[in-house]
């Protein structure tokens, strides 16, 4: 109990560094945020508050400016291991309208193609919205994409198998734990299905390895799963797991 009191806590410190412009993470929809982060019609709820102007940006735990050395190394790596000309395919399950995926498709020096997928329609909505009225946003390879979908990431079916390289996981599967750890594994197990070979599962969480490790283990990522520690933030430890099915 007290571990997910300080999971909690330390989420909410994040989401408050962020914002719409108004308090996100803080008073009484940063409290049902808290307390209901498993919960679809709470993400409904805070995502239908996002600003008219395109300008929403919310990002959990940390945002992308932090993660760009981190996220633009693992691209460079896995294009030397796999590129043939075919843009790299990346996964930002759960993205909500974080700027990760828009990030990435923004500076990524080889070709990429971006879907961030959320089950949220007003989260899909304000990025479409953004990317097609607002600044608009010129990708540094001329053959990159970028596309928002509105999908449930622990059922991947319309992805085919072994196509992606890189799927990103921020802050989501901590999500789909408070739905139940039966959405959390069905989601690895999709990560794990649509990755190619060499391909990279990177989830990004505050989760403790000795919770983390064991639950990638029955979701049968175990093996291939390295940690990576992130930061140390005011004595809470901010991790990378990467999960690499190995090659056939
Ligand atoms: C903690 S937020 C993280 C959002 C974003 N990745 C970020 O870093 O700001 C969790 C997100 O997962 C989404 N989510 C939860 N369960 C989902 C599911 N089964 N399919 C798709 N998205 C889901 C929520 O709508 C929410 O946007």
């Amino acid at each position: 109990m007290a571990f997910f009191r300080r999971l909690l806590l330390s989420s909410l410190r994040y989401c408050t560094t962020q914002k719409f412009g108004t308090e996100a993470g803080t008073g009484e929809m940063g409290e049902t945020l808290r307390n209901c982060m498993g919960d679809r019609a709470t993400w409904d709820a805070f995502y239908s508050q996002s600003s008219p102007d395109n300008s929403s940006h919310f990002d959990w735990f940390f945002s992308y400016n932090f993660l760009q050395d981190f996220l633009l190394s693992l691209l460079s790596n896995l294009a030397q291991e796999s590129y043939a000309g075919h843009p790299l395919h990346i996964l930002d399950v759960g993205c909500g309208i974080s700027d990760l995926g828009l990030c990435l498709f923004r500076d990524s020096p080889i070709s990429v193609l971006v879907s961030c997928i959320d089950r949220c329609e007003p989260a899909i909505l304000t990025m479409r919205n953004r990317i097609t009225h607002g600044h608009s946003v010129i990708s540094r390879h001329p053959d990159s994409c970028l596309q928002y979908i509105q999908g449930d990431v622990t059922d991947l079916y319309w992805i085919p198998s072994a196509s992606v390289s890189l799927v990103l996981d921020k802050g989501t599967s901590d999500s789909l734990m408070r739905s139940g750890m039966l959405e959390a594994t069905n989601m690895v197990k999709e990560a794990l299905r649509v990755l190619r070979p060499g391909g990279k599962l990177v989830q990004l969480t505050d989760e403790d390895p000795d919770v983390r490790l064991p639950f990638l283990e029955k979701a049968g990522a175990g093996p291939f799963t390295i940690l990576h520690k992130l930061m140390n933030k005011d004595g809470m430890f901010y991790y990378a797991y990467i999960t690499t099915p190995p090659q056939t």
